[in-house]
């Protein structure tokens, strides 16, 4: 089992110099590839710090070279990175540029690949399978280059993507970590507060995304972590809003834009509630679940004194509300 695990680490290894040396040295990646990541502004240390590279067009071609090269198929099947089906076998990430996942310790646990065009019926990415050394619940992409950061600096930029990460990185922040667009774990949080308690979250300008993704945000709170919030204008995300902002100018905006979780989130409560009362009943339990989940007893009630004033209600009735709430924890 344990060899098993260290063949799935060797074969992905592999797979990650030579997507590489595909993106840096074949014509068709320097061409395609290479073209599209300085096109998204990436430098050549970048390029090498994230390991990036470029899987070829063509049905087999990476499969061929890792068997060539002594790999065995079982695990090129293992960890997904050929689709073995009766006796053919194929690779599965074709003409796209490839960003590995790497472990706290910094191997390689697997790829998402990005198509390049703008294609909105194809899937953007495309992730590796989890697999015995993949486990896509307890990764955090950018978290072997950011825990050094996190500690010194005592935060860390939670983003939504892999890009976002890297033009960060670029821009000179290296505390930042990604879940990789899917709401976050018990098992990342764990990750993240063995290093720093301070999350900062970091959300793509999107609005439709904002109020699914705050749902998570509990989990944080849950861990007794201390989370603040960001947001970009409008269309704007991590990677492309630090593509046209240096270090300095980038710190600043987080330091005069980054709101209190709680606080964040009562506004914005309180701007869907509008004038319905019925719906602000709702939004107050609501924002109530959220502070009931702080196991900080002094912390909750500063809390309920915030919201109280925000939302324009008696702290009586909140704090009759988190009583029930937290007794039903009990
Ligand atoms: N994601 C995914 N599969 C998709 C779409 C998104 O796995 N089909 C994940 C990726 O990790 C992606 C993250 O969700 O980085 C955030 O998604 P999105 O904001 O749509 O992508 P960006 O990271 O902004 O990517 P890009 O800038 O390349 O468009
Ligand atoms: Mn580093
Ligand atoms: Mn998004
Ligand atoms: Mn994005
Ligand atoms: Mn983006």
């Amino acid at each position: 089992q344990a060899n098993e695990k260290e063949s799935m680490y060797l074969v992905s290894e592999f797979a990650q110099k030579y997507f590489q040396h595909t993106l840096l040295e074949s014509e068709e990646g320097k061409a395609i590839g290479l073209s599209y990541f300085k096109e998204r502004g990436f430098t050549s240390d970048t390029i090498k710090k994230f390991g990036l590279g470029y899987s070829p067009e063509s049905w087999d071609a990476f499969t061929k070279e890792a068997l060539g090269k002594g790999y065995k198929l079982e695990f090129l099947d293992k960890t997904g990175l050929s689709i073995v089906k009766e006796d053919k076998q194929f690779d599965r990430f074709k003409g796209r540029v490839m960003f590995p996942i790497q472990s706290m310790s910094g191997r390689v646990l697997g790829f998402g690949g990005r198509i390049l065009t703008n294609d909105k019926k194809a899937a953007k990415y495309l992730n590796s399978p989890e697999s015995d050394i993949y486990h896509k619940s307890k990764v955090l992409y950018g978290i072997f280059h950011a825990k050094q950061a996190m500690a010194k600096l005592n935060n860390c930029y939670l983003v939504e993507g892999y890009t976002d990460v890297i033009q960060m990185n670029q821009s000179g922040i290296e505390n930042v970590v990604s879940s990789s667009g899917t709401a976050l774990t018990a098992d990342q949080i764990r990750l993240i507060n063995r290093l720093t308690p301070n999350v900062t979250v970091l959300f793509d300008g999107d609005a439709a995304g904002l109020r699914a993704s705050i749902r998570g945000i509990d989990l944080i709170l849950e861990a007794g972590m201390n989370v603040k919030v960001c947001s970009f204008p409008d269309g704007d995300d991590p990677d492309s809003f630090a593509r046209k902002n240096n270090q300095e100018s980038l710190l600043a905006y987080f330091e005069e834009n980054s709101k209190d979780f709680i606080q964040f989130k009562a506004s914005l409560l309180m701007q869907d509630a509008k004038n319905d009362p019925i719906k602000k009943a709702d939004l107050i339990r609501d924002m109530v679940v959220s502070i009931s989940k702080i196991p900080d007893r002094i912390k909750r009630e500063v809390y309920i004194q915030e919201c109280s004033r925000i939302m324009d209600i008696s702290e009586d009735v909140l704090f009759n509300t988190l009583a029930q709430l937290v007794k039903k924890d009990l």
